[in-house]
């Protein structure tokens, strides 16, 4: 069977992507079964669901062994793959953000050789270094990086802020914002092309939603 193949997020972006997709018309009951399986197929609708660790939906998606994407724009900016944006789905809104103690503020600019901690060593590397032509230290982590700046690891940090909980909890304030995030619908290159009579009706549909919902949506295909 040839199926259209859709790699969601293991963990918050899954959910509402898979509600989109319901309201969109699409049938997602097997991506929604209680289960620990990787692969969810749905015969007969012919779509399979994958499901990733965010990090991995680009890479599934570039390499053609997924179809489609749900996905968040930090991760999509931190893998830089080649694949085509298609559309901004709204949820999973938040920013990524230079945090720190709240001494910094106003006075990031003038510490030498900042050290910054965080899960996104590109985004980091390409706002200090490209953008502001800045010389930084950059600390690769894997999570709970807030406590970098707590415990001298770090003078800042770049990561997500979602409520902004965590650093009012940790007493940290975002200094400088760096992108706003929300999850992005991806396609494969060559699928958009082989997989046109399947693939456009799918972003038709859910631009549709989107625009019931009143949701800005944006398409992106160079
Ligand atoms: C993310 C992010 C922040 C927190 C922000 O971490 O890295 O720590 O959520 O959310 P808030 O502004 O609503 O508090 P996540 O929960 O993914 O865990 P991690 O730190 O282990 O990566």
């Amino acid at each position: 069977m040839n199926f259209l193949t859709i790699a969601l997020a293991k963990g918050r972006l899954a959910d509402q992507a898979i509600e989109l997709l319901e309201l969109a018309g699409y049938n997602c009951a097997a991506a929604k079964t209680e289960t620990r399986r990787l692969i969810l197929e749905d015969q007969a609708n012919g779509l399979r669901f994958i499901m990733a660790k965010p990090a991995d939906v680009p890479t599934y998606v570039e390499y053609g062994a997924a179809d489609v994407g749900v996905v968040g724009k930090d991760t999509l900016l931190e893998e830089g793959r080649s694949l085509y944006e298609v559309l901004n789905l709204g949820f999973g809104g938040c920013r990524i953000c230079v945090c720190g103690r709240p001494e910094l503020m106003g006075r990031l600019d003038s510490i030498p050789n900042k050290r910054v901690a965080t899960k996104y060593p590109r985004i980091a590397r390409e706002y200090f270094e490209i953008k502001k032509r800045e010389s930084v230290e950059i600390i690769k982590l894997n999570g709970s990086v807030e406590l970098a700046p707590l415990i001298g690891l770090a003078e800042v940090i770049v990561d997500i802020v979602e409520s902004g909980r965590t650093l009012r909890e940790n007493g940290l304030v975002v200094l400088e914002t760096i992108a706003e995030i929300s999850a992005r619908m991806v396609v494969n290159r060559v699928s958009m092309k082989m997989k046109s009579q399947r693939i456009n009706p799918l972003i038709q549909a859910v631009r549709q939603q989107l625009e019931n919902k009143g949701t800005r949506t944006k398409e992106v295909i160079e």
